[in-house]
């Protein structure tokens, strides 16, 4: 084989690789796995609903885990605040719970986005970035209540439409401690001050 044709080959393949791979192109690229604080406010920004695990009220798994599948946002898209927000009814299960004991566990995953498909990783795998987040859930009043409405609206527009006897109210999660699963090597937590401090986007010098 001759240099040149080896080196158009290379080439060629290079393109092809470049073309093909959907990161390469203008898809939202997830933070590099060692800044696990923005990794944690990546997921909690791209993922539209989290499973919520409350501990039950309800018979026969009293005091036992329940988790449940709730529509959340962070804020409108491209604007993520890292605060995960809900609009909840107490006509609702696993919301009976949380008048009860309001602490309870949210967890998200990139396997909700196309980006583990598309990367061929398993939810289970590390490499698909999940996070669990510990806390409790909290009713938001005011000008808070209107951030949440705009956040949640925007992103499951249907919610404006839910019947308004249902007696629906804001509320947000307010975390104590962040779990992250974003590569081998085991889980690793990230503080709430470590996680809020975290830039969603590069940073531009
Ligand atoms: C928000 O308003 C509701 C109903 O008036 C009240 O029960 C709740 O305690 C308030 N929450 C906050 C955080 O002020
Ligand atoms: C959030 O949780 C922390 C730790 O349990 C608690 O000190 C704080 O009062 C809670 N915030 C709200 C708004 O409930
Ligand atoms: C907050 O972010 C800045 C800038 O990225 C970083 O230098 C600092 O160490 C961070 N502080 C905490 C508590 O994470």
């Amino acid at each position: 084989m001759s240099v040149l044709f080896r080196a158009s080959c290379v080439l060629l393949l290079g393109l092809l690789w470049f073309s093909l791979s959907p990161s390469a192109s203008c898809r939202v690229r997830i933070p590099p796995h060692d800044q696990v604080a923005r990794v944690a406010r990546f997921v909690a920004h791209q993922c539209d609903w989290a499973s919520m695990a409350t501990i039950s009220t309800h018979k026969p798994v009293v005091g036992q885990p329940f988790s449940n599948a709730f529509s959340v946002s962070d804020g409108p898209e491209g604007s993520g605040t890292g605060v995960p927000y809900m609009y909840l009814t107490r006509m609702e299960i696993s919301v009976q719970d949380l008048e009860v004991n309001p602490v309870a566990s949210l967890s998200m995953s990139l396997a909700q986005t196309d980006y583990c498909r598309q990367e061929g990783f398993d939810p289970q795998s590390p490499l698909c970035a999940h996070i669990i987040l510990s806390g409790s859930v909290v009713e938001v009043n005011g000008t808070e209540a209107e951030f949440a409405r705009k956040s949640l609206f925007s992103r499951h527009p249907e919610m404006i439409d839910w019947p308004s006897d249902h007696n629906w109210f804001f509320c947000k999660f307010n975390i104590t401690q962040v779990w992250v699963l974003d590569y081998f090597g085991g889980v690793k937590t990230v503080s709430p001050e470590e996680y809020f401090n975290a830039s969603l986007h590069r940073k531009h010098h």
